[in-house]
């Protein structure tokens, strides 16, 4: 999708798509690309989804975001013109962690939020921040070229921990923890070094 945010509600009739961008080129172009598509969709100039917070909130199925996520200086964030495509200040982590609260507000309870996020936005951290708000994660796609490496991770509501955590009074695993091993069953290959020097996969 051109634009930085899709989102999918599903109304009585089937889906309802909504895309949003803060450049109004974006916006532009991805109504030309929906329109060859024969996807209809409205269309919004705005900050992330200001303006639609209380119209949404609880209400989106999917989210799929793809911000500006290379680290630069923070004055670049948000700036007119081409840069703000790019441009996502220190880690590249600007525009991501203003988002993460706003998929949580808007994402339904059977929700699911795909980003895409680069190496240096340190995903396994954006994973335990949203874990802190009750969501699991998986990271769904891994593609690297020469110059980066990107995921798409994909959260979700967590909702067999929940009811874990309401049948026990207690979640068996920390967070940290939980997101340890599922980073591990991801990268079945992944060597892990002890301080002692034995190694473990
Ligand atoms: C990495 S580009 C993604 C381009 C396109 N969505 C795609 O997937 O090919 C990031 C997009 O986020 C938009 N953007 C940057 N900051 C934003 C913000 N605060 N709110 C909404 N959109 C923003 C940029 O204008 C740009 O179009």
């Amino acid at each position: 999708m051109p634009s930085k945010i899709a989102q999918i509600r599903l109304a009585d009739c089937g889906a309802y798509y909504i895309a949003t961008d803060i450049n109004p080129h974006a916006v532009r172009v991805t109504s030309e690309t929906l329109e060859a598509h024969g996807v209809q969709a409205e269309l919004i100039t705005t900050d992330i989804v200001s303006g639609l917070e209380e119209r949404l909130a609880g209400l989106v199925d999917v989210m799929v975001v793809n911000p500006p996520y290379v680290p630069t200086p923070e004055e670049e964030v948000g700036r007119d013109g081409i840069a703000s495509a790019w441009a996502g200040g220190e880690n590249g982590r600007c525009v991501i962690d203003k988002i993460l609260p706003v998929a949580d507000k808007l994402l339904s309870d059977r929700g699911w939020l795909y980003m895409v996020t680069l190496t240096a936005n340190n995903p396994s951290e954006i994973c335990l921040q949203m874990r802190e708000k009750g969501y699991a994660s998986r990271i769904v796609l891994q593609r690297s070229t020469e110059e980066e490496s990107l995921h798409v991770i994909k959260f979700w509501r967590d909702i067999d921990d929940r009811l874990q955590a309401n049948e026990t009074g207690t979640v068996n695993k920390t967070g940290p923890a939980r997101i340890f091993d599922s980073l591990l069953s991801q990268f079945p290959g992944l060597l892990f070094r002890r301080n002692d020097g034995s190694s473990s996969s």
